[in-house]
C-alpha cells in the first residue's frame, strides 16, 4: 500500500494557493508556493491556530499565523519568531494531475 495520499487535483490547489485537508485524522495545510506544493501539519505550534488560514507568502515560501503573528518556512519548518518551535512537515508530490502528500512521524 502506497503511503502516498491523493489530496486534490493540482490546478485547483495551485489557484487556492492554501487548503486544509485531513488524512488519516491528521490536519494537514497544502500550500502552493513559487518553489512548488508544501505541506505542513494545519496546527501551529504556538497554540494550535490553524495555518492553512494564515498569510501565505509564495515567493518566499512562507506562511503567518493569523493568531499571534509566528511566521514559518514552508519547506524546513523552521518558525523565524521562535526558532525552538519548529512546523512538522510532510513530502509533496504530484502525480498525474494530483497532488499527494506522505506524512511525517511526530517530532520526537
Ligand atoms: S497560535 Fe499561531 S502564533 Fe499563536
Amino acid at each position: 500500500m502506497s503511503d502516498w495520499h491523493p489530496v486534490g487535483p493540482e490546478d485547483e490547489l495551485r489557484d487556492k494557493g492554501a487548503a486544509a485537508v485531513q488524512i488519516d485524522g491528521r490536519e494537514v495545510a497544502v500550500f502552493w508556493t513559487d518553489a512548488g506544493f508544501r505541506a505542513v501539519d494545519d496546527s501551529c505550534p504556538h497554540a494550535g491556530g490553524p495555518l492553512s488560514t494564515g498569510i501565505a507568502c509564495p515567493d518566499q515560501g512562507t506562511v503567518e499565523c493569523l493568531w499571534h503573528g509566528w511566521s514559518f518556512d514552508l519547506t524546513t519548518g523552521e518558525c523565524r519568531t521562535a526558532p525552538s518551535d519548529a512546523l512538522v512537515t510532510h513530502d509533496v508530490r504530484t502525480n498525474s494531475g494530483q497532488v499527494e502528500v506522505r506524512l511525517r512521524a511526530e517530532p520526537a
